[in-house]
């Protein structure tokens, strides 16, 4: 084990198991290990890293704005930084969906979300989806699904019920004018990318509709690009009444935000961040954004995603232990009919980073950047591994 394993090892509270490896640089889709060694990245540091390790985009805007100002207190001070980037950020979200509460991360935007749904309808009752995934705090994880992450933490916070995901007909069942919400992913990303059949989102916004229900999409995995569309309820046209966003929105740096419908608001001084909205992580979203329009990135992960998934398909299906191959743009799950884990441990031994979602299932978060010749030949060495 080498020093920085060890120490972060002897400093760390436990609740972390890291891999063999400690991360130096990176440039694009690849990042290198401090003796040097080169891995492509196809987990993207847990889908965090859209516009590539090491871009300069971000590293201007970052440099640029720690020389000026870094923090305008959100609640005391405007910022013209802060309010290009929410005219931004608001250009690329659908409908009419335009009042933002910036946070520090996925959690906070979920726990946001949560807030405003119960603060604006006066009610208290959540729906949420079975394999669904929200978060760590106490109010997203009370609407997370695993079990045996919530159990030592109980009692959660109450009046949620969790149903299956992907079948209109059990939310049908479920719901009654007396819930504030339904919270969902577009995509099950650490439930195990779950793709719902083709007009579930659309049908759970008309049902939310006839019941007076706010549908909360959590697009923290699946937005800003990583499905082929700003946000994975575009693929659907689906305008939810709340969008929970995080992970790429930042390129790295922390900052979620959590965008509501023009007429859903909270009432003064009633939630709030110190952070939330800070300038540095506002400039490097700004830059994410401009790098993804200048760059057509909506259209690459379109074109070589989906490509990658026909492939995938198609290579896999002689291999017995292969169940399934699933996805959208850059969210690919391989599904086996044994555990993951060896596989991704093979996988790093030809130098290539992945991740699981479950037990059994290979996920694959490649940088958005990621070229088509990187992604394809990423992808040879995973089906020679599982062959
Ligand atoms: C769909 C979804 N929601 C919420 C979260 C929590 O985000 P964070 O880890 O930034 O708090 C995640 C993180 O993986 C996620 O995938």
């Amino acid at each position: 084990m080498n020093n920085w394993l060890a120490l972060e090892e002897k400093h760390g509270t436990g609740v972390y198991g890291n891999w063999p490896l400690a991360l130096e640089k990176g440039k694009g889709s690849f990042v290198w290990d401090t003796e040097g060694k080169k891995y492509l990245d196809l987990g993207s540091g847990l889908g965090v890293i859209g516009i590539g390790h090491g871009n300069s985009s971000i590293a201007d805007a970052i440099s640029n704005q720690s020389h000026k100002l870094t923090h305008a207190v959100n609640g005391y001070y405007a910022s013209p930084v802060r309010a290009n980037f929410l005219k931004k950020l608001t250009s690329i979200t659908p409908g009419d969906l335009e009042k933002v509460f910036l946070t520090n991360s996925g959690t906070e935007a979920v726990e946001a979300a949560l807030k405003i749904a119960r603060s604006h309808t006066g009610k208290s009752k959540i729906i949420s989806m079975i394999r669904g995934y929200h978060g760590r705090s106490m109010g997203s994880l009370s609407v997370s699904w695993k079990k045996e992450n919530k159990a030592m933490y109980e009692p959660l916070v109450p009046d949620i019920i969790h149903i299956p995901y992907g079948k209109i007909e059990k939310l049908e069942e479920a719901i009654s004018s007396d819930y504030a919400a339904v919270i969902l992913e577009p995509i099950q990303g650490e439930g195990g990318v779950i793709v719902p059949p083709d007009g579930y989102l659309r049908a759970v916004r008309e049902v939310c509709n006839k019941n007076n229900v706010l549908m909360i999409m959590d697009e923290i995995q699946t937005g800003i690009g990583r499905t082929g569309f700003w946000f994975g309820c575009d693929y659907e046209d689906v305008t939810p009444d709340i969008i929970c966003s995080s992970k790429m929105l930042g390129g790295g740096v922390p900052i979620g935000a959590m965008i509501a419908h023009k007429n859903i608001s909270f009432q003064r001084g009633k939630h709030g961040s110190t952070f939330g909205g800070n300038l540095i992580g506002c400039q490097a979203a700004s830059a994410v954004i401009d790098f993804m329009v200048a760059n057509d990135i909506l259209n690459h992960v379109k074109n070589v995603g989906n490509k990658a998934i026909d492939y995938l398909k198609t290579e896999t299906q002689n291999i017995p232990k292969v169940k399934a191959v699933r996805g959208r743009g850059f969210m690919i799950g391989i599904e086996l009919f044994e555990p993951a884990v060896p596989y991704l441990k093979a996988i790093f031994k030809e130098n290539i980073l992945t991740l699981s979602a479950g037990k059994k299932i290979i996920r694959l978060l490649p940088p958005l950047v990621t070229s088509e010749n990187d992604l394809m030949d990423g992808l040879n060495k995973i089906i020679k591994v599982l062959k």
